[in-house]
């Protein structure tokens, strides 16, 4: 008798409780969600960069590989750091610019512009390239590689990308 009177009552009670953890439990998801998202998407999002301005465009001689060194921010995730990098400008005589990253493609060390010769060479394993970047000798896979560059208001900035080296394509890291 007992019992037929107090089940049907602590049904009701514990469905109420369970029913309310439930949505207890949704609503603290719910919320959680997004705050999980906010917090650890920075630390999962790709390395940003920005725009660099690397100087003015009519200082730039023309046919004159320029070795310019820049301070790049860097964003990883929440921290910021600054990074000191190399490009090499080339200004043409229709006033256009080609940006080269300054790592050699073949592994990676750093080339030089031989103005005797007219040539970039890497005294590494011995590539050398001409002004446009193209392999003229030694073991490189691929012409020098370019960086993402645009003027305005007459100056030049660069997007510092860094690539694989030892494959005949450009791919970035
Ligand atoms: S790293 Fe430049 S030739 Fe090998």
């Amino acid at each position: 008798m007992e019992e037929g009177l107090s089940t049907p009552v602590g049904t009701r009670r514990s469905f109420f409780v369970k029913t309310t953890m439930v949505l207890s439990s949704l609503i603290g998801i719910s919320l959680a969600i997004p705050f999980i998202g906010y917090v650890i998407s920075p630390a999962l999002r790709r390395r940003t960069q920005d725009w660099v301005a690397l100087g003015k465009v009519d200082q730039l001689p023309i046919d004159e590989p320029q070795a310019l060194d820049y301070l790049m921010t860097v964003k990883d995730g929440w921290q910021k750091s600054q990074i000191s990098k190399g490009t090499w400008a080339v200004k043409h005589a229709d006033g256009q610019v080609t940006v080269y990253s300054p790592i050699c493609p073949h592994l990676g060390c750093g080339y030089r512009w031989d103005r005797q010769d007219r040539l970039f060479k890497c005294p590494c394993h011995g590539s050398v390239y001409d002004i446009n970047g193209a392999v003229q000798a030694g073991p490189a896979p691929r012409p020098l590689d370019t960086l993402p560059s645009k003027v305005e208001n007459g100056e030049l900035y660069v997007m510092y990308q860094e690539f694989k080296s030892g494959l005949s394509k450009k791919v970035e890291l």
